[in-house]
């Protein structure tokens, strides 16, 4: 199990981790940032009272990053330096972006394992047979954050990806599902379709550790039936100015204000005003009820998140429901 959002800081990353889970720190847009980060997240490991995480020989937390966003050549010294256990790849411009960055994070840091994130089978299939991950995480559409604008729920992306992982030899590669799973419920249903693990974004907004801005969790906590209140747009990349991210690349997000109003004929150009106007002030244009005018970063399977907990606590929830819910299933 493990918690990669953006929003994912060293204390939420440490904290899954000491649960027993596996914490990412999420994409950073900063070196430097990451360095302190990882800096933090180094000394608060080392004196865990888990002899298990503080003994490790690698940094036992996996750190995000976004691949279009930061360069190889500024990355590595840093993987080298304080050599995580998991480097989590997402949105090459190009899949063979992948290769590069497998390849130098090996060189440098021989312990440390890949793992790429993606969503389709095409696309998985490619990258298992170019850059060799040791794990590839399975996106569906249901995922909050960015994911691949043409999508499939992991309900059948997940076992048609692990079937064409059989067919082509590739089985070796343990499949993580991502993607709506948000209790002990989803990770049986995932694991189930053939999955070895999950990983889960959206739940962790409803964690004390998560770093996001109060009104955006409480935009998070009040958020219900995620189909309708959430939705997928290229409008949130477009909002602060021109879109960055590969245009494959959407992001889903609470149907907030400004999505609204784009639907309702809105000019782009007033709709980018009006935020970035909403961000100076002291909710950081973060408001419940749809009315912020910021993204608010977050799966269908939002309502599903009903109260903040230590991230601890969740994962041992989770864990627990998840064995009660394989038993009940198995007893049928
Ligand atoms: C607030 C937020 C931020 C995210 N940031 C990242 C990120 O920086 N890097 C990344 O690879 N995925 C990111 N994701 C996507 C997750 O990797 C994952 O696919 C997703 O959270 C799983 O679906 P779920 O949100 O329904 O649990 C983010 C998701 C959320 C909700």
């Amino acid at each position: 199990m493990a918690a990669p959002p953006a929003s994912a800081g060293p204390a939420l990353a440490i904290a899954v981790t000491e649960a027993g889970g596996l914490g990412l720190i999420g994409g950073r847009f900063s070196v430097d940032i990451l360095r302190t980060q990882l800096q933090e997240a180094s000394q608060t490991l080392k004196s865990s009272t888990n002899s298990l995480v503080a003994d490790a020989a690698l940094l036992p937390i996996g750190v995000g990053f976004l691949t279009f966003v930061l360069k190889l050549d500024d990355v590595l010294p840093l993987i080298e330096e304080f050599r995580p256990c998991v480097v989590w790849l997402f949105v090459a411009r190009t899949l063979e972006g992948y290769v590069e960055w497998a390849e130098g994070v090996r060189r440098v840091s021989p312990g440390t394992k890949v793992w790429v994130q993606t969503g389709s089978v095409s696309a998985a299939l490619h990258i298992a047979k170019t850059a060799k991950p040791d794990a590839l995480c399975i996106q569906g559409a249901d995922a909050g954050g960015h994911g691949f604008e043409k999508g499939a729920g992991i309900i059948s992306l997940l076992p048609e990806t692990a079937d064409a992982f059989r067919n082509e030899g590739l089985s070796h590669i343990p499949l993580l599902a991502a993607g709506g799973i948000m209790d002990g419920r989803g990770v049986a249903a995932a694991l189930a379709l053939g999955a070895e693990g999950v990983v889960m974004g959206t739940r962790f907004l409803g964690s004390r550790e998560v770093e996001i801005h109060p009104a955006y969790q409480a935009a998070v906590l009040e958020a219900q039936d995620g189909g309708q209140v959430t939705v997928r747009s290229h409008l949130f990349d477009e909002l602060s100015g021109p879109n960055m991210w590969p245009e494959m690349y959407d992001g889903r997000s609470l149907a907030i204000q400004s999505h609204k109003d784009r639907v309702d004929g809105m000019e782009l150009e007033e709709i980018q005003r009006l935020h970035n106007e909403a961000v100076k002030e002291r909710d950081e244009g973060f408001k419940t009820g749809l009315h912020g005018r910021a993204a608010i970063w977050a799966g269908t399977g939002v309502g599903l998140v009903s109260g903040v907990e230590g991230a601890r606590e969740i994962v041992e929830r989770v864990r627990g429901e998840s064995r009660e819910a394989l038993g009940r299933v198995a007893g049928l």
